[in-house]
């Protein structure tokens, strides 16, 4: 059986001083029987046997004791090793990443739930709760890495990533992605987009998207929220690679798989995503 911990609940008030004038405990009463003595015969602790040898000290130069690892700087270093097209598609530098992400937990970016970020920011910031955070965690020219924090049944729209691969991976919560890739862009954000597919991802489970595999996708979280890290390169920019939404036209145009979708002239309605401090392992410079 492990070892049991008790602990105090969070914000849990300490015992309240005696008041002023309170009576001093009562001693105990006359004829009150002491702590009963160890038993005769009880065996007093061994003493360490005569010649034993003491612990061997540390050979001069050995390294000190390894500290914990920082997965979060792992993870930043895998992906600064990996750029200029080389998450373009899938292989070996992709699953090399996603390698990297899998040791990263909720504890190690500071994001266990939507409910503890919002309490988060509510108590630092005085922000009121969002149904969608990104949480930045790496923010470079050529790749970033972040966190979504999805509350119970929050959807991120149908969107694009213009260019670009997408690793995630649920690091708490479930999501469903409903994924679409582009066959064809027409004038003023209209596309004929393909269904690729609709998947439920529990938290452990990665996905995919590159700039001609399941580009688009909406999300839904599952019903108790959802984490989300994902590795994004090359990231969005506001002018080359605006990330733009989406939603369907004519259901009469969709033919077989495919489906008429026309993007919306900005970010799509009744959706709202706060960016949320990182509070997480320091992830390092590369
Ligand atoms: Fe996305």
């Amino acid at each position: 059986m492990g070892q049991l911990f008790s602990s105090t609940a969070e914000g849990a008030k300490p015992p309240a001083p005696a008041p002023e004038g309170a009576e001093p405990p009562a001693p105990a009463p006359e004829g009150a029987e002491p702590p009963a003595p160890a038993p005769e015969g009880a065996e007093p602790p061994a003493p360490a046997p005569e010649g034993a040898e003491p612990p061997a000290p540390a050979p001069e130069g050995a390294e000190p004791p390894e500290a914990p690892a920082n997965v979060v700087a792992a993870l930043h270093a895998a992906v600064a090793a990996r750029t200029n097209g080389a998450l373009a598609r899938a292989g070996p530098d992709v699953d090399a990443v996603l390698a990297a992400m899998a040791a990263v937990d909720g504890a190690a970016i500071g994001v266990t739930t939507a409910a503890a970020l919002d309490a988060a920011m509510a108590e630092a910031y005085d922000l009121p709760p969002s149904p969608v955070w990104y949480v930045p965690v790496v923010e470079r020219a050529d790749v970033t890495v972040g966190a979504f924090v999805l509350a119970p049944g929050a959807t991120i729209p149908l969107h694009d990533h213009p260019g670009m691969t997408v690793l995630s991976r649920v690091v708490a919560g479930r999501v469903t992605v409903a994924s679409y890739d582009v066959v064809e862009k027409g004038p003023g954000g209209a596309i004929s987009a393909r269904r690729a597919g609709v998947k439920t991802l529990a938290a452990g489970e990665t996905s995919a998207l590159f700039a001609d595999v399941a580009n688009l996708h909406e999300i839904v979280a599952g019903p108790d929220g959802a984490v989300v890290l994902d590795v994004i390169s090359p990231p969005y920019t506001d002018e080359t690679r605006k990330c733009r939404y989406y939603h369907a036209v004519d259901a009469a145009a969709d033919a077989g798989d495919c489906v008429a979708l026309a993007a919306y002239d900005d970010d799509a309605p009744e959706f709202t995503c706060h960016t949320a401090e990182y509070r997480g392992l320091d992830p390092g410079h590369f």
